[in-house]
């Protein structure tokens, strides 16, 4: 017989002396090839007067200057690259809502590590030898598909490279092809689990074991009504494009305790979002990475937007993140309120008679913000209905009560939310 399918790599089983260690030689590393290779970070790390040579524990990276979404932008498209063209493989890009896209590139052994770290952050979400996995990420420039994909072939499984789209025939397909696993976002699986119904089909009878799900903001009750709907175990998948792609944390099946980040190639850190000071474990602040040994963009202290807090480690001396249910990107300020689309999903989730669909609205009416919230009825229940009625007066109360809000719940039939095929849109700002 075949030894168990990739066995845990030595640095998986090492001590946190052992693992700090291994960052500080690849961090000092990392260091001096950004400032040699990048004119970008030469500039940067000049502008403030530290050189690589200043790094000699890990807490010196807090000498080193931020990197934003901003200065990729301004070295668009290959500026911030630290090797030569010639040795990229491969380009991705984020589509970006406003101005250009930001791009990133890969060697072939940051292709490599990218697919260990998914491969770890699959078998870390229960899969089996043999288990076939449905990928449902987007293919193309956006790093989803393409993740995910040389992550479950480098762990040895067969891949179903399904895509984004045609939600129909994807549930043909998940019928007929018999998967264990599906790589999706979790607003996408909703639309597939309503493609089920409308098929008459029950998705908890489906082939399905595991959904690896990520790419936006999900709760903890959004995991608990998919587990449910689908009869699986749902599992967190963290990552954004600057830093490699999903698979940057991951979360172990047996736990559900937030994603492992994968600390021997991506240095978290939390810092106050205001004045950038370094936060202590435990605390709640914005997430930044570094990369540890990506060659042709090295990443250095990359402020990612996301909020959340970073925990002891539990199955691995690598430390944890707490489930990322905001953006600060995302925060809505109403009447001086700061408020969540997760807050207002918590909420929703709490009631049986909406759905998981749901968009938040933000408009002007004179010189005031209002805030109203668009949520679909559970199937078969019209917007009409005493129920609903009742479910969205107690919408409005439970938010005043627990987030401090005013907002408006206008109630949707089934199919009237938008549906996205991959991230959800959750705040629309039309002020
Ligand atoms: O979304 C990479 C990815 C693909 C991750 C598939 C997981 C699965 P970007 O398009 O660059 O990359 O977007 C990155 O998405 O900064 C977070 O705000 C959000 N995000 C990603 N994963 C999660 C998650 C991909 N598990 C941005 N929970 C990040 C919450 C997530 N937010």
């Amino acid at each position: 017989m075949k030894e168990a399918f990739l066995p845990l790599e030595p640095i998986e089983k090492a001590s946190v002396d052992e693992l700090r260690s291994l960052q500080l030689k690849r961090l000092k590393k990392t260091l001096q090839h950004a400032y040699a290779n990048s004119a970008v970070y030469r500039e940067k790390f000049d502008s403030v007067g530290v050189h690589p040579d200043d790094c000699k524990q890990l807490s010196d990276l807090a000498l080193f200057p931020f990197t934003t979404k901003s200065d990729l932008r301004e070295s668009y498209p290959f500026g911030m690259f630290a090797v030569p063209q010639h040795q990229l493989v491969r380009i991705h890009a984020s589509s970006g809502t406003t101005g250009k896209p930001t791009v990133v590139g890969y060697t072939a052994n940051d292709i490599a590590m990218w697919a260990g770290c998914v491969a770890r952050s699959i078998r870390a979400a229960g899969a089996k030898p043999g288990d076939k996995v449905h990928i449902s990420y987007g293919y193309g420039l956006f790093t989803g598909g393409l993740g995910a994909h040389y992550g479950a072939e480098h762990l040895g499984l067969t891949v179903i490279p399904f895509g984004g789209g045609q939600t129909e025939r994807q549930v043909q397909l998940l019928q007929d092809f018999s998967p264990d696993i599906i790589m999706v976002t979790p607003s996408y699986m909703l639309a597939l689990a309503d493609e089920f119904d409308r098929q008459g089909l029950d998705p908890r009878n489906s082939s399905l074991r595991i959904g690896i799900f990520g790419a936006e903001p999900w709760t903890n009750d959004m995991r608990l009504a998919i587990e449910k709907r689908m009869g699986i175990d749902a599992v967190d998948i963290y990552g954004l494009s600057e830093v490699i792609g999903p698979g940057v944390a991951s979360e172990y099946a047996q736990t559900k305790d937030g994603p492992t980040v994968w600390e021997d190639h991506f240095y978290p850190e939390i810092i106050d979002p205001e004045t950038g000071e370094v936060l202590p474990d435990g605390e709640l602040g914005e997430l930044v990475f570094t990369s540890l040994s990506k060659e042709a963009l090295p990443i250095i202290r990359y402020r990612t937007r996301d909020l959340t807090r970073l925990l002891p480690g539990a199955a691995r001396a690598m430390r944890r993140m707490e489930k990322v249910t905001g953006r600060s990107d995302d925060m809505m300020i109403v009447r001086g309120v700061n408020v969540f689309p997760s807050q207002i999903e918590e909420l929703i989730l709490k009631q049986s008679a909406l759905s998981a669909h749901y968009q938040c609205l933000l408009r002007k009416e004179g010189s005031l913000d209002t805030l109203t919230v668009k949520v679909e009825m559970r199937t078969g229940l019209s917007a009409n209905s005493t129920e609903a009625q009742t479910a969205a007066a107690k919408l409005e109360q439970d938010a005043k009560a627990y987030i401090g809000t005013s907002l408006k719940v206008e109630l949707c039939n089934e199919g009237e939310v938008e549906r996205s095929m991959g991230k959800a849109k959750r705040v629309i700002d039309l002020r």
